[in-house]
């Protein structure tokens, strides 16, 4: 038999390996003869990995101690770890979505990848609409380092709901993404973004409660009739960094059952075209979202 992926022995590094589709992916990995190195902030239940490390990617010196520990060579990374914003605070959810990718990139994967090697992050289609919204990003997306990158959400941070955060740093790390595959071409490595629709990972009460229970949640999932699972994601994923994808970097890959196509066609309203950044739409959302959580807490309280 070939081994037509080419993962055996390769030394693989999975953030968010814990839960949902960072946890498939560990585990389709191993079973493709990987070296796992699976980082996150909560246990990691896969078998046969080579080493789980814990770590919290929000946290820049938690990083740096997280890669320490593993080989210097790294043949592929998968960026899955994510936060949705819903229980965490805008900082954290950014930078545990971009400047953790962003950092990862810049100052480990550049110097200790090599020609044949591959990335690819996990956005969203929360975050579908990044060209269209360039130039609020190029402020984050063209700063270099993680100071750099609280420097240029600062305001937001202190002004903006935590749930925008969510689909900013998706949108910032797509661009990332498109930037970083044309700067990693010339050293012979692959950077690809999948961007998943709605799926039944860990996060899923979040984006349930978000959008109003789990047949709204389900209408996000295009024309599938039901959430993708995490496999569904993780396969892409392994797919774009193994060599079946050797001539594909810069892709932006779509997994949402034509949830996507009906936008484009018109068939379904497009939510996610609007502004994450500007101060208006920002506070309006900040206001919403307070007003739900008082009405969700009073009629807590009355039952
Ligand atoms: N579930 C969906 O519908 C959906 C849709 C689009 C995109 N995504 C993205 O998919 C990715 C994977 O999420 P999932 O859906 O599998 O959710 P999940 O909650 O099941 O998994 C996320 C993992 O990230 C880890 N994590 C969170 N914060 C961390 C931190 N600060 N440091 C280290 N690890 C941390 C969690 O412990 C968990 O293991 C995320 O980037 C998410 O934004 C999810």
């Amino acid at each position: 038999m070939k081994d037509y992926f080419g993962y055996k022995d390769k030394v693989c590094v999975v953030t968010g390996a814990s839960s949902g589709m960072g946890e498939a992916t560990a585990r389709m990995l191993v079973d493709l003869g990987a070296k796992v190195y699976a980082i996150d902030l909560n246990d990691c239940k896969v078998d046969w990995i080579t080493e789980f490390i814990k770590c919290n990617l929000a946290s820049k010196e938690e990083i740096d101690e997280a890669f320490a520990k593993i080989p210097e060579h790294i043949d592929a990374f998968f960026g899955v770890a994510g936060l949705s914003g819903s229980k965490t605070d805008y900082r954290t959810t950014f930078d545990c979505n971009y400047t953790a990718n962003m950092y990862i990139t810049l100052n480990y994967l550049k110097n200790r990848m090599s020609k044949g090697g591959a990335i690819v992050y996990c956005t969203s289609t929360a975050g579908l609409e990044w060209k269209k919204f360039k130039r609020e990003q190029n402020k984050v997306v063209h700063s270099k380092t993680w100071e750099e990158v609280q420097e240029a959400t600062k305001k937001l941070a202190n002004s903006a709901p935590s749930t925008f955060a969510y689909m900013y740093s998706k949108r910032c790390l797509s661009q990332f993404a498109c930037e970083q595959a044309v700067e990693f071409a010339t050293l012979g490595i692959r950077v690809n973004n999948v961007l998943p629709g709605s799926t039944d990972t860990g996060m899923k009460q979040e984006f349930q409660d978000m959008v109003g229970g789990e047949e709204a949640l389900i209408a996000e999932a295009g024309l599938a009739g039901r959430l993708a699972t995490s496999e569904e994601m993780a396969a892409p994923m392994v797919f774009l960094n193994s060599d079946m994808a050797s001539f594909t970097s810069g892709l932006d890959m779509v997994v949402d059952y034509t949830d996507t196509c009906l936008k484009v066609l018109g068939k379904k309203k497009n939510l996610e075209a609007i502004s994450a950044t500007n101060p208006i739409i920002c506070a309006l959302a900040k206001k919403m979202m307070n007003k739900s959580a008082k009405n969700a807490l009073n009629s807590g309280k009355e039952n």
